[in-house]
């Protein structure tokens, strides 16, 4: 398994798809080697092709102040995308860059960051972990998908677009210090290697 920094590396460099012909920079995400939280984009826009970073334009400002919402900050969670190269004009990932950056990069990133939550920002993340469901539908409600625990919620530029979305943000990332909190009493319940008893692990348990 690749660390973070190697994959870091190997993303600047990746000509895997045709969005690496017209980037400026691959933004392959940022972020501690060990966060409870990793936040999940689209695609980076603009500023963030210029910059090499995640989220550093208008939905970016939004994204920050919602981190702030959940008693967070930027330092401690880890913010990437569900591809690392900006579509030109900002046009939708297609499909097959989508499904390369994916099994090349993003799957490798959950593997090292082993996040507790991840954050979907958007129906173009949700859809990746949790393909049957609407983002209308599920946002601020986790679910798990594997042992994976995600955490749908809309993306912040769409409360750019629809004011009315602001506060679904907000009321959605306040819910998430409390799953934390679970998530990491869970983790320190876990079972020893050599259990005692026939009880089923906690998380087995585990009732969202
Ligand atoms: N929108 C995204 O989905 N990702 C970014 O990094 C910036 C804007």
């Amino acid at each position: 398994m690749l660390d973070l920094t190697s994959l870091n590396e190997k993303i600047s460099l990746c000509t895997a798809c045709k969005l690496g012909e017209d980037r400026t920079n691959a933004v392959p995400g940022e972020g501690p080697k060990d966060p409870d939280v990793m936040f999940i984009g689209e695609a980076p826009g603009f500023y963030e092709d210029r910059e090499g970073k995640p989220f550093v334009g208008q939905s970016g400002k939004f994204l920050n102040e919602l981190i702030k919402e959940a008693g967070l900050t930027r330092e401690k969670v880890f913010i990437s995308n569900i591809v690392k190269c900006r579509p030109p004009n900002n046009r939708d990932p297609l499909p097959d860059e989508i499904d390369t950056c994916e099994e090349l990069w993003l799957s490798q990133q959950i593997k090292a960051l082993q996040p507790k939550i991840i954050v979907t920002l958007g129906r173009h993340s949700l859809s990746r972990f949790l393909p049957n469901e609407t983002i209308s539908r599920v946002h601020g409600q986790p679910r798990l998908k594997g042992d994976l625990l995600i955490f749908p919620m809309y993306h912040p530029a769409a409360a750019l677009h629809q004011p009315k979305l602001r506060g679904t943000l907000i009321s959605d990332m306040q819910k998430l210090p409390n799953l934390i909190k679970k998530e990491n009493k869970i983790e320190n319940q876990e079972v020893p290697a050599q259990p005692e008893t026939d009880e089923p692990n906690p998380k087995q348990l585990r009732m969202l």
